[in-house]
């Protein structure tokens, strides 16, 4: 965050000062005022003298051993501290196979889009629903769909983006609504926005539609399959305005993004007759609704009572040449992971995770980032496939090959995604 212009010139002259010895009382009481507002609003104005002021809670994520915090400081919803906190980054581990999954089944979840539902369409396996992630060096408590919904009490929380952030949000809404009888629970869509509701919690877990989060031509919920996409600058507050008093915000964009190496942004306003259209490289554009979003959490959440999160990029399977597999297959008929630990598939770009690093670690807005991407591109076996219900009705051609009309984006449910909400639900509680 840029400094206050006002105080800069000043700071950086006392500096000049101090070095040349010529310390007034009238200096030093400037000086000290200045490192107790400093210490007071270390967010704002730590810039200005570096970074050895960072007393205020820096974002927790990159290395999941980074949360510093005050000692005795409890971040909002933590209960406890994870057990083997120092070193264990939840992100690196492996997939076990585990009997006691899925933690919920397709048929008891009435929730699941129809595309989201595989076994209903016809998927022969289940092997994909029974893998736990265990990372290296410590476990994922267990989910607890009381203590979420407990502090969920008189709250709200908030799935905001794409399709693959509206199956996490499905997701969570299946790990918790068993425990809340049948008639004090509903789910309405309106719009952009989904609201799953529990009447005797007062409390709602909802997602908004905003796929690059700032306004765009893809903003319809529904009408949006648009391939020459428009993004507007600086346009947050069109959808952010929707997401104030939010208590648990759970963020993601990526792969509407990927349209090539460069994307047209909108500097004007998409009203205007003569658009004022700029083509900028993709991680640019992709940089700039970052740090909007950023900047939108710093002006809009009280982040002494709220949490943030922040998805990165869920992997794609719709090459196998990626893999070893041949050249035109894709995840289609895939019912096993992908064994290499290195593995990173073409489709999750190296510069967008690089950008999302940069950013998050210039911020001091602390937010936590949910770095699923690693551990998601393992899973070659758990994309919807052609196990979910179609747009269209298919042509012969497509029926004769399936390959043709796989889905390799989204994922199955229950599946991959629940594991990425086990990975929220450790970092909110047990940080
Ligand atoms: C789940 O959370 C609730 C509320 O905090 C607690 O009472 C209960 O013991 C927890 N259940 C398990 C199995 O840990
Ligand atoms: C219900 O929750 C909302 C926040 O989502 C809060 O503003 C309101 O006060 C709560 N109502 C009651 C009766 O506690
Ligand atoms: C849907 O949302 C619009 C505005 O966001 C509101 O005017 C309308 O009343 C809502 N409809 C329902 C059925 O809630
Ligand atoms: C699916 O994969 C199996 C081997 O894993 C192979 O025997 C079978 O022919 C494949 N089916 C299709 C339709 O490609
Ligand atoms: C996320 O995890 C991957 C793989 O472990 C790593 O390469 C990447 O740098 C991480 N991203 C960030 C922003 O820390």
């Amino acid at each position: 965050m840029k400094p206050p212009p006002s105080s800069s010139p000043s700071s950086s002259s006392s500096a000049a000062l101090l070095r040349k010895g010529r310390l007034s009382p009238y200096i030093f009481t400037l000086l000290a005022f200045i490192l107790f507002v400093t210490i007071l609003y270390g967010e704002d104005f730590s810039c200005i003298f570096g970074s050895q002021f960072d007393t205020y809670r820096p974002y927790q994520s990159l290395s999941s051993s980074s949360i510093a915090k005050k000692k005795g400081e409890k971040l909002p919803f933590a209960v406890g501290e994870a057990a083997e906190r120092d070193g264990c980054d939840l992100f690196s581990g492996r997939w076990v196979w585990d009997d006691d999954r899925p933690l919920y089944e397709e048929s008891e979840c009435p929730y699941i889009q129809p595309q989201l539902t595989c076994q209903e369409h016809g998927r022969p396996d289940t092997d994909y629903q029974h893998w736990r992630w265990q990372p290296h060096g410590c476990s994922l408590p267990s989910f607890n769909a009381t203590l979420m919904m407990e502090s969920l009490r008189d709250k709200r929380m908030m799935f905001v983006g794409d399709s693959l952030n509206r199956g996490q949000f499905v997701s969570m809404v299946c790990l918790v609504h068993k425990i809340i009888p049948d008639q004090a629970k509903s789910m309405i869509t309106n719009g952009s926005l989904t609201v799953f509701r529990a009447k005797d919690y007062n409390a709602t877990i909802e997602f908004y539609w905003a796929p690059f989060l700032l306004e765009s031509n893809s903003d319809d919920a529904i009408v949006h399959r648009i391939s020459d996409r428009l993004v507007r600058k600086g346009s947050i507050i069109k959808h952010g305005k929707h997401w104030k008093g939010v208590d648990i915000m759970v963020f993601n964009t990526y792969l509407w993004w990927m349209t090539g190496l460069k994307f047209k942004i909108l500097q004007g306003r998409f009203e205007d007759e003569d658009k004022d259209i700029v083509e900028v490289p993709t991680e640019e554009a992709y940089r700039m609704a970052m740090k909007s979003m950023l900047r939108w959490v710093k002006r809009n959440m009280d982040l002494s009572k709220t949490r943030v999160f922040f998805t990165s990029m869920s992997p794609s399977h719709a090459k196998s040449v990626d893999w070893g597999g041949d050249a035109e297959g894709n995840c289609y008929n895939e019912t096993s992971m992908i064994q290499d630990k290195n593995y990173w598939g073409s489709d999750s770009r190296k510069n967008v995770m690089s950008v999302i690093g940069e950013v998050f670690r210039k911020s001091k807005v602390p937010i936590t980032f949910l770095n699923i991407t690693q551990l998601s591109s393992y899973r070659k076996d758990a994309h919807t496939s052609i196990y979910k219900k179609q747009w269209s009705p298919l042509t012969p051609e497509q029926l004769a090959n399936p390959r043709s009309y796989a889905d390799c984006v989204h994922w199955c449910l229950p599946g991959l995604q629940d594991t990425w909400n086990e990975l929220l639900f450790a970092k909110l509680f047990y940080p």
